[in-house]
């Protein structure tokens, strides 16, 4: 990624945050089984300090909070200040005093070695600029017994909450073919890709596994729509490429692609994920 890229994806970001928190109630219901799939292959329990890598709005963070307790801290992390602002207002309306908070991103950790028990990213790594040197950053800052986890999306055409709306918008919008490296959702969809840089950052006993779930949530279809083209960036750009007219089209082809989803006013897609783990030194 050339300075430009990384500067033009770090203010996508930036304007995705206001939406970010706009959804948070949300995002962290449709999420949730992330967070709890990340919790149980870090192991992460009361008493620890835990570092959450590219934290967005707040999760994992916000949850890892209560589950470590007050003798145990939660480090959330983000390079996008719109991002820091929002989770850090959100913890302080929570009430929660054992979170801190620092603007950085995951290839330059500001923290001394060995400074946490456990490393996580939920829906982050994807976007790292190089993911080697972050994963070597969160190995570095973590103690000689620590892991790392991270959970990255699994193939688009699994994960209909995505693909319903971009199958579409691709069909009317003209895009550059994606470099399967650069910084996007599906950049770690192939089984082992992740694992394979844990292991070159010099992870061990490196883990994956499938972690299959529904998106849920009691919105309809118009909410849907609306969330799932403010959230995020890319689709966005290409949203701005419609042309008005294009518009109410495409937004009916979306309808008639995900109305299986939808009923009795609930949203549940089918969704895949996975979760690599690797251990500072090997077990
Ligand atoms: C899809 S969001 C996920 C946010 C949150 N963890 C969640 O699951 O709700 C991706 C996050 O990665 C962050 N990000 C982008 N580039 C990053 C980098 N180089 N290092 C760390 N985080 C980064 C973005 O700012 C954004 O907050």
């Amino acid at each position: 990624m050339t300075p430009e890229e990384q500067n033009k994806a770090l203010e996508a970001w930036q304007t995705s945050a206001r939406y970010w928190d706009k959804y948070r109630v949300l995002i962290a219901q449709m999420f949730a089984p992330l967070t709890a799939g990340l919790v149980e292959e870090a192991r992460i329990g009361i008493g620890q300090k835990v570092l959450d890598i590219g934290g967005g709005s707040g999760e994992p963070s916000l949850t890892i909070s209560c589950i470590v307790g007050p003798t145990g801290s939660v480090m959330y992390t983000d390079p996008v200040a719109g991002m820091v602002e929002t989770a850090q207002a959100e913890a302080g309306r929570r009430g929660l005093t054992n979170i801190y908070f620092r603007q950085c991103s995951a290839d330059d950790l500001p923290f001394a070695d060995r400074t946490f028990d456990v490393a996580v990213g939920r829906l982050s790594a994807m976007f790292f600029v190089d993911p080697v040197t972050a994963v070597r950053e969160a190995l570095r800052v973590i103690r000689e017994d620590g892991c790392v986890s991270l959970v990255v999306w699994g193939p688009k055409e699994v994960n209909p909450f995505f693909s319903t709306v971009t199958d579409v918008i691709d069909r009317f919008v003209e895009g550059t073919p994606l470099d399967p490296d650069a910084p996007d959702a599906f950049r770690f969809a192939v089984p082992g890709k992740l694992a394979g840089i844990l292991e070159n950052a010099g992870a061990k006993n490196v883990i994956e596994r499938q972690l299959n779930f529904q998106i849920k949530a009691a919105i309809s279809f118009e909410q849907f729509w609306q969330l799932r083209t403010k959230m995020s960036g890319t689709l966005r750009e290409k949203m701005a490429g419609l042309a008005p007219t294009q518009l109410p089209t495409v937004k009916q082809a979306v309808a008639d692609a995900a109305w299986r989803y939808f009923e009795s006013g609930t949203m549940s897609f089918p969704a895949q994920a996975l979760i690599v783990s690797g251990r500072k030194s090997a077990a």
